[in-house]
């Protein structure tokens, strides 16, 4: 604590919490009260004036640690209860050092890699004052238009859950207090991902079985897993939006949730009711935000300006805002703020130091997915090529490779692929570079000629294409998810010269590939891999080290597929490879026969380009031996699933193995497919492993026709695989009690209760 600053006075540091809240509010007057629940940008010109009254509880896109710290001594010291301020920023994939974009650590499946760089992130913005971070954006996405998929962890529930969690516990820590952590906020609660034709804020309109089976489980376990924050999406949700949709943040997350923590609004949202055509003024967006139970406004001023009125009116109870800004005292109590709410510069810590950059290293390293690799070409070897052609607008640029939300990186610490590959190869290869295009977007071909030449004289060219950074994130979606710009052009000149090409894609989405795909020897997908990435992916390239990565979203053939993802609904008439008619042998069809009277599009294949969970590795990987230790699993009980991995190729590597199952009726209608676990795995060279699954009948519950979350007795397939396109299936049912088992079948294993 700077020198002269003495402890805000209403308060006694380590009270009993509960009782701390409830004397502060009994002091506040109603102003005071609704000052707690406003959230002002740091730029905004009336915050010097809000603040020392003591009416802001936040302050948002502030990072310079000596303008926080004085924001906190007004807050603190200047005003008549000195409440300190919750300073909130938008850290979603790091704070100075870039780790890669949330999609592309999604590709990790791993918990611990995505904790670990939620927890560097903590720390490098907590330094510079930071307490609250709008992370992790939770929203199942399964539109590869919409730009905001790249902030998000994917298409599927159980995965997406997964490294949620692993996300809050990263920023979070153990105990809020401690030096190094910062609340966390689940959004955009809920439904946001599903925007209609991928066009960001757009309408979403989700039938509540749907709803609850697929885009609300993420939050559920994020609420349980004691997520500080909520945000109240920007959309429309069935016609209610959620910032003023009482069912949905009132019935759902306190009441049947029992969610305690502090629900804020997006950005503007409150009066964007308005716009919405929900609220015929702002004084009634007002109303509908806090009635809904939006405790606080951020950015905007609809709160400060009406809910006096609405006091007055007797529509909003002091009751109500009571609990409102008890909510967002309590975050300041959990955050230690009353005791502590200067941050140190003393104290500063280096930020992209040593252990940073070798975690965002690893990070990028684990989340590149190797889609394609004819004939092994890769890895490369720095002893069999002696001219190597780098090209592309991505492979030399610091700041397109960071991708989207990157506030506060520090572009210069970027390693491009460039300058990583001449580093690797230097004495070695002689690498030439050429841009080819200018920028992604670029339409220009005049750069063509040198690229060509540099690659005419190369062994191998490595093309770095994909999308900078400004195509992906908020309110960038695009209606073409291609390669941009004539980058599918420059493909094909260089294929016209013979030389093998090796394709590193960085991007903030899927792209659609199956045009280039026969062009290319090589497809790394990099995703934007963050401030170490060219380090990352030379080290892929070059064998260094095994890609393990895979896709947590389905990437389509064309754009004309989408929505595609695996968890899709069988139909009554599903596609197959038996019933496929393209749209040549659409005379076999009608009328005289049913053959392709099936789910899909004549013109393209209705399977993806890849599925869900594919990555490639530089070794094989054989599966085999699926087994249940029970075929007849008791409700309420546990069993075991287990397979046999091998390592078949001779390489040492990481393998995420999946497990999905499938319920083959249900009240409802069921997925096809659904991940219900993974585990990443090591395998040496030549060896093998069995690996065991837990199951236990609750994992298997889902809501049913009357909304009520339960498993289902019945038959259930089974599958253990490297995707989510794996055939290597066995069976189980789930009987209502032990006695109803009737068949032991041959394939029970060793492994019993
Ligand atoms: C976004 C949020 C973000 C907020 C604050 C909004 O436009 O939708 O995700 O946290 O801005 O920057």
């Amino acid at each position: 604590m700077p020198a002269n600053i003495h402890q805000p006075q209403n308060i006694t540091p380590g009270s009993d919490k509960e009782s701390q809240v409830d004397s502060l509010l009994s002091q506040m007057t109603l102003q005071e009260k609704i000052g707690q629940m406003s959230q002002l940008n740091s730029d905004s010109k009336k915050l010097h004036t809000t603040l020392k009254n003591g009416l802001v509880g936040s302050i948002i896109n502030e990072v310079d640690l000596d303008t926080i710290n004085e924001f906190q001594l007004i807050a603190t010291q200047e005003t008549r209860l000195g409440i300190p301020l919750l300073i909130g920023r938008d850290v979603i994939h790091g704070f100075n050092t870039i780790f890669p974009i949330p999609l592309g650590q999604a590709a990790s499946w791993s918990s611990d890699m995505v904790e670990v760089c939620a927890k560097i992130s903590a720390i490098e913005s907590s330094n510079s004052g930071v307490n609250w971070t709008f992370s992790p954006m939770i929203d199942i996405s399964r539109d590869p238009r919409w730009g905001r998929v790249a902030e998000s962890l994917g298409e599927d529930p159980f995965l997406c859950s997964t490294l949620g969690k692993a996300m809050v516990k990263g920023f979070q820590g153990d105990k809020l207090s401690d030096t190094y952590s910062i609340a966390a906020c689940a959004k955009h609660f809920a439904g946001y991902g599903a925007s209609e034709s991928g066009r960001d804020y757009n309408t979403t309109n989700i039938p509540e079985n749907e709803l609850r089976n697929v885009y609300l489980p993420p939050f559920k376990v994020i609420a349980d897993a004691g997520v500080s924050t909520f945000m109240a999406s920007f959309s429309d949700l069935n016609g209610v939006p959620v910032t003023g949709n009482r069912w949905l943040l009132n019935d759902i997350l306190r009441t049947e949730w029992q969610y305690s923590g502090l629900v804020v609004s997006d950005w503007e949202s409150i009066p964007q009711l308005v716009t919405h055509g929900f609220a015929d003024n702002e004084e009634s967006a007002a109303f509908e935000a806090c009635n809904a139970g939006v405790d606080m406004e951020m950015a905007s001023d609809n709160y400060a300006e009406h809910l006096v009125t609405l006091i007055q009116k007797n529509k909003i109870s002091i009751k109500q805002i009571d609990t409102m800004v008890s909510r967002i005292l309590q975050l300041k109590f959990d955050l230690g703020l009353f005791e502590t709410p200067f941050t140190e510069s003393t104290a500063s810590i280096e930020h992209l130091n040593g252990f940073h950059l070798s975690i965002a290293k690893q990070a990028a390293t684990k989340s590149c997915v190797l889609l394609k690799n004819n004939e092994q070409i890769l890895p490369l070897s720095k002893t069999t090529i002696s001219q190597l052609a780098v090209i592309g607008p991505l492979a030399d640029d610091g700041y397109e490779q960071l991708g989207t939300w990157v506030f506060d990186a520090k572009i210069s610490q970027s390693i491009t692929c460039l300058s990583a590959i001449k580093d690797y190869v230097e004495g070695s290869v002689d690498v030439k570079f050429s841009v080819g295009i200018e920028t992604s977007r670029s339409n220009s071909q005049d750069g063509f000629i040198e690229a060509v030449d540099i690659a005419s004289a190369a062994d191998v060219a490595v093309m770095v294409l994909g999308e900078e950074a400004i195509l992906s994130g908020e309110a960038h979606c695009r209606s073409n998810i291609n390669l941009p710009g004539c980058q599918e052009q420059l493909i094909n000149a260089i294929y016209e010269t013979g030389t093998p090409i090796v394709l590193v894609i960085m991007a903030g989405r899927p792209i659609t590939l199956e045009k280039i795909l026969p062009k290319v020897d090589a497809v790394l997908f990099a995703w934007h891999p963050g401030t170490m990435g060219g380090q990352a992916i030379t080290d892929i390239l070059f064998g260094e080290e095994c890609p393990s990565g895979k896709l947590p979203i389905t990437f389509p053939r064309t754009i004309g597929q989408i929505p595609l993802y695996y968890g899709q609904k069988n139909t009554g008439r599903p596609a197959s490879e038996a019933t496929f008619v393209g749209i040549n042998d659409i005379k076999v069809r009608a009328p005289q026969t049913s053959l392709g009277m099936t789910s899909t599009h004549l013109d393209t294949h209705y399977s993806p380009l890849f599925p869900f969970g594919y990555g490639l590795s530089y070794t094989q990987f054989e599966y085999k031996n699926i087994r249940v230790s029970k075929y007849s699993v008791a409700m309420g009980k546990s069993f075991k699933i287990t397979a046999t991995i091998s390592n078949t190729g001779n390489v040492d590597a990481d393998e995420i193995v999946q497990l999905y199952i499938r319920d083959l009726v249900g009240s409802v209608t069921r997925p096809v497919k659904e991940l219900k676990g993974f585990k990443c795995i090591f395998l040496p060279a030549g060896e093998s492993e069995t690996v065991v699954f837990n199951i236990h009948t609750d994992e298997l519950a889902f809501y049913n026709r009357q909304m009520e979350f339960k498993t289902e007795p019945g038959l259930f397939n089974v599958w253990i695989g490297g995707d989510s396109d794996t055939q290597l299936k066995t069976e189980f049912e789930v009987v209502c009690k032990e006695s109803d088992s009737q068949v032991q079948p041959e394939n029970e294993s060793e492994y019993t209760e």
